[in-house]
């Protein structure tokens, strides 16, 4: 039978990954197919059931179900259970469900395709301390990172992340003020989105022109914070390598194969105009 996977979400229909995930499947010469599935809050288990009815052999998981899912999984990785937080399901040859997290270190992937892998050494700053940010702060210290500290509007969500990467937790004046001490500064908020607040989560006046300014935001692809650093000097790495790179590591993992990122990059900035 021909292998499939999905993505479940809500919203799920403007979903750029059927068109990434069956464009590699052609590259690849696999013969599989992969769809959208549209699953309101709530209603995860039901369609975990379905999907493995259904003969699914893995999916993608997304707004807002990354949570709820794990108490339907069989197992976790390592990352995903630290997260508490799964963004892909494989299913395993006796049936079994096992969930990762890819966000973290597709981020990483694209950071160090970006930035190069040199700057391990020197003190990375996130701003914001979401899902997204815990997740990136995770996988930078599991990637050898060896100060990762986060810096929020309510400073305690940055402590909880802080005090699992040893780093600080700031205020967002305060990182204002020591901006020039970071080598990587990463931008987790919806500050800049093409939907959410506009301008900078943070003035930038102190930002070194040495460090690296990176953004997960990719709708604008060139937010004002990434805009800003750019005219300071710094080499920015913008959000759309974090999506490839997650969904690249994902692809891996269901078929064993590593797919082409920097191809699919181009395409799917050709689609954004
Ligand atoms: P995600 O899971 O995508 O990371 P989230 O959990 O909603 O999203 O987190 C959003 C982050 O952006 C939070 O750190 C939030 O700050 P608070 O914890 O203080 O709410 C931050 N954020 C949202 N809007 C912001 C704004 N206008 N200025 C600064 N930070 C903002």
């Amino acid at each position: 039978m021909k292998k499939w996977y999905a993505v479940l979400g809500d919203p799920v229909s403007h979903s750029k990954s059927p068109a990434m995930h069956e464009e590699w499947f052609r590259e690849n010469g696999i013969d599989a197919g992969y769809v959208p599935v549209h699953v309101p809050a709530g209603e995860i288990g039901e369609a975990v059931a379905a999907l493995k009815t259904l003969g699914a052999s893995g999916w993608n998981v997304t707004v807002p179900h990354k949570q709820d899912i794990i108490r339907h999984l069989d197992r976790l990785d390592p990352l995903a259970r630290e997260m508490q937080a799964v963004n892909t399901v494989r299913v395993l040859p006796d049936g079994k469900l096992l969930g990762l997290n890819t966000d973290g270190p597709g981020f990483v992937r694209s950071l160090e395709q970006g930035a190069g892998p040199d700057r391990k050494e020197e003190p990375v700053l996130i701003i914001g301390a979401g899902g997204a940010a815990s997740g990136i702060a995770l996988a930078l210290v599991q990637a050898g990172y060896r100060s990762v500290s986060v810096c929020n509007r309510t400073v305690e969500k940055a402590e909880r992340i802080s005090s699992r990467t040893g780093g600080e937790a700031l205020s967002l004046a305060e990182a204002e003020k020591r901006l020039g001490e970071y080598g990587t500064v990463i931008q987790t908020t919806p500050v800049g989105m093409s939907t959410g607040t506009p301008g900078l989560p943070i003035g930038l006046e102190h930002l070194s022109p040495d460090a690296v300014a990176a953004d997960i935001v990719y709708s604008p692809l060139h937010t004002e914070f990434l805009t800003a650093a750019a005219s300071k000097g710094c080499r920015i790495v913008d959000g759309l390598g974090m999506f490839v790179f997650q969904g690249a590591l994902a692809f891996r993992e269901w078929t064993g194969v590593m797919p082409d990122t920097e191809k699919m990059r181009d395409r799917l900035l050709t689609e954004m105009g």
